[in-house]
């Protein structure tokens, strides 16, 4: 646990820079932060949650003025940020080409989630972190979200490096998503800020995803490569492009996602190696090796399947 004091605050922001996961309080809930720029930390929050998927992560920022580095805001997103900034909104919008973002935190997607949080603290920390923080909500895969220091230790202690105490998550639930639906605004989760005040700011009705809208990672297209993935396979065939796990077969043509066989690196390399070759190889099949069904090699598996159908 670290006080929110200057030392404190100082000392967690010195954490994510070099890599390490921090629980730190919002108005909302409890987030559990990386460094967005790092694909190691970000691969450490998955495996951290225990999620057996890779759902894209909000990023946190101290202000709007940085997300406008790193994201292209449409105006009618431009306006809700400039009405609800910092609070308890985010807003999915298309990522700036050639941002550093870690592609994990999209799940390879060309959207990106941003919130600046209203919690002083929550700005505070993303201050003397000198990055953006990406942060899903802090608890287990599965299990409620946290709003106070102590549900965070209950579910998470011994696999992060700590928790910033000291704030209230004053909403108590987690922020409202709008994205955009056919260049119309559209309600993505429910959450701290009532849609009513949004419609009311837009003069407009907000369009509604259909099914499941407490899930919206569930509901978007997700990155799907132009290439047929071969799934399972111990070596390429003919001019297949492969994609590695430790064992290479000799003159392949391909990357490796961990020469030491680490699922964690595996993880971080997984959307930037598949973009890669996608790229590279021109819609000819590209073959993967198999990947153990274990810990985050779980979620890089669900990945590979939903890339592969
Ligand atoms: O209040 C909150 O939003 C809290 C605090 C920590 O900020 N965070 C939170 O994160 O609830 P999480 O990971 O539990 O939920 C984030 C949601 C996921 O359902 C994910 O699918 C959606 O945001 N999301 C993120 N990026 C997206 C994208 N590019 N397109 C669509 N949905 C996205
Ligand atoms: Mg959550």
């Amino acid at each position: 646990m670290i006080a929110p004091d200057k030392a404190g605050i100082e000392h967690a922001g010195r954490i994510i820079q070099d890599g390490g996961l921090v629980a730190f309080p919002t108005e909302t809930v409890f987030g559990l932060g990386a460094d967005a720029n790092n694909d190691r930390a970000v691969a450490r929050i998955f495996e951290a949650k225990g999620r057996p998927s890779f759902n894209p992560l909000i990023v946190h920022l101290a202000s709007a003025a940085a997300a406008a580095k790193i994201a292209d805001i449409p105006p009618v997103l431009g306006s809700l940020a400039q009405a609800f900034w910092p609070g308890p909104l985010t807003l999915v919008t298309p990522l700036k080409p050639g941002a550093p973002i870690a592609p994990l935190v999209t799940a390879g997607l060309p959207t990106i989630a941003l919130r600046v949080p209203d919690a002083l603290l929550a700005r505070q920390l993303i201050d003397a972190a000198g990055t953006p923080i990406a942060a899903p909500s802090a608890n287990p895969s599965g299990r409620l979200s946290a709003t106070t220091a102590a549900h965070v230790a209950s579910g998470l202690s011994d696999r992060i490096d700590a928790i910033l105490t000291g704030g209230h998550c004053t909403v108590g639930l987690e922020s409202t998503i709008i994205g955009l639906q056919n260049d119309r605004p559209c309600l993505l989760r429910p959450g701290g800020l009532p849609v009513e005040t949004i419609e009311a700011h837009l003069g407009q009705k907000l369009t509604r995803h259909s099914g499941d809208i407490n899930a919206p990672g569930q509901l978007t297209s997700h990155y799907a490569p132009q290439s047929k993935l071969r799934l399972n396979a111990g070596a390429p065939r003919g001019s297949e492009l492969y994609l590695a796990f430790g064992n290479v077969p000799e003159a392949f043509k391909g990357l490796d996602l961990s020469p030491s066989k680490d699922l964690l690196e595996a993880a971080a390399n997984l959307f930037k190696f598949l973009h890669q070759l996608d790229d590279i190889a021109d819609k000819s099949p590209i073959a993967v090796a198999p990947i153990p069904e274990q810990g985050l090699g779980i979620a890089i598996n669900d990945r590979l399947r939903r890339a592969a159908a």
